[in-house]
């Protein structure tokens, strides 16, 4: 039985094979529609969710399955002090397959440890979100027909953005991929991560200004500051407005630059953004649903549990 807690659970090789899947779920839907009859998907949701929640509920309903859980941990029993590992034990009892948010990094990790089900990691503290970077992966892959040979810039809160991290995590295993790191210093990519670039060969920068290279980029992942990560709203107030993606930026950007963005936004790409082209944040939130199908698929292949599609 597999779990997913990081991009990296995955070779390229078995990436290729969940992406060929998603696209496959995205022209022939029908196809898999009663694949998982019979099935239950809990999303224990520790922390607020929009997209990652509902795509993951949208995607088990689109497989003829079922889904259950909880939005808050407020409405769980963790208000009353339940661990991590007992929740997952007893909704080992009750679902099949179970997506988990939590505030605290590596609860996922616990809670796969100690299940009877696979367990995907929907996002964890800081740390990592590997199905954003699935999403973000096949987005890629759709729009620009390669994952490599590129150059990205990744632009925001670099710090506490958990989809920043999981994202660096996976490109790196592609060929000729520059990295730009635009942040404020204060909100600058983590020692470590540099320190594993510099140890693999990998060529990045870190500027300030996102009007200083957007003309050199191929890709543009922009990212919103995360409040929530913050110690202080003092200094949350100083820096969540230092970049705004306006009309008059997009201007200096390649013609077939994309930008995409995990959403939630706040104001750091103007709406008027929206009805350029080269910004594809909304179509990429659906390819979410479609890699989301793909990898439930395939774990719960993974717990011996094939699909009715393969039976
Ligand atoms: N991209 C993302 O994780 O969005 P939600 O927080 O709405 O799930």
């Amino acid at each position: 039985m597999r779990h997913l807690m990081n991009p990296l659970d995955f070779t390229v090789e078995e990436l290729d094979t969940l992406f060929d899947l998603a696209v496959d779920i995205e022209t022939y839907p029908a196809k898999y529609a009663h694949a998982c009859e019979g099935r239950k998907l809990a999303t224990c949701f520790y922390e607020p969710s929009t997209r990652t929640r509902l795509s993951f509920e949208a995607a088990m309903l689109n497989l003829g399955g079922q889904v259950l859980g909880f939005s808050d941990a407020g409405s769980s029993s963790a208000s009353k002090g339940e661990s991590v590992s007992d929740t997952i034990r007893i909704i080992s009892c009750y679902a099949d397959i179970c997506a988990m948010r939590h505030p605290k990094e590596g609860a996922p990790m616990v809670a796969a440890e100690r299940s009877g089900i696979p367990v995907i990691n929907a996002g964890d503290g800081g740390h990592q979100h590997p199905t954003q970077t699935l999403t973000d992966l096949l987005t890629i892959r759709a729009l620009k027909g390669r994952l490599g040979s590129f150059t990205i810039g990744l632009c925001g809160d670099l710090k506490f953005g958990r989809t920043v991290h999981s994202l660096i995590n996976a490109l790196i295993r592609y060929p000729d991929i520059h990295f730009i790191f635009i942040s404020p210093p204060e909100l600058k990519v983590p020692d470590y991560i540099t320190d594993m670039l510099h140890d693999k060969g990998i060529t990045y920068e870190e500027v300030i200004r996102l009007e200083d290279s957007i003309s050199q980029l191929d890709l543009l992942y922009m990212t919103r500051v995360q409040r929530e990560r913050f110690f202080n709203e003092e200094d949350y107030v100083r820096l969540k407005d230092f970049y705004i993606l306006n009309k008059e930026k997009m201007k200096l950007a390649k013609k077939d630059m994309l930008v995409l963005h995990p959403l939630p936004r706040v104001n750091e790409i103007s709406v008027e953004v929206d009805d350029d082209p080269r910004a594809v944040y909304f179509k990429q939130a659906k390819y979410g649903v479609y890699v989301r199908m793909a990898l439930i698929l395939t774990l719960l292949q993974s717990a011996g549990q094939p699909c009715n599609l393969c039976q």
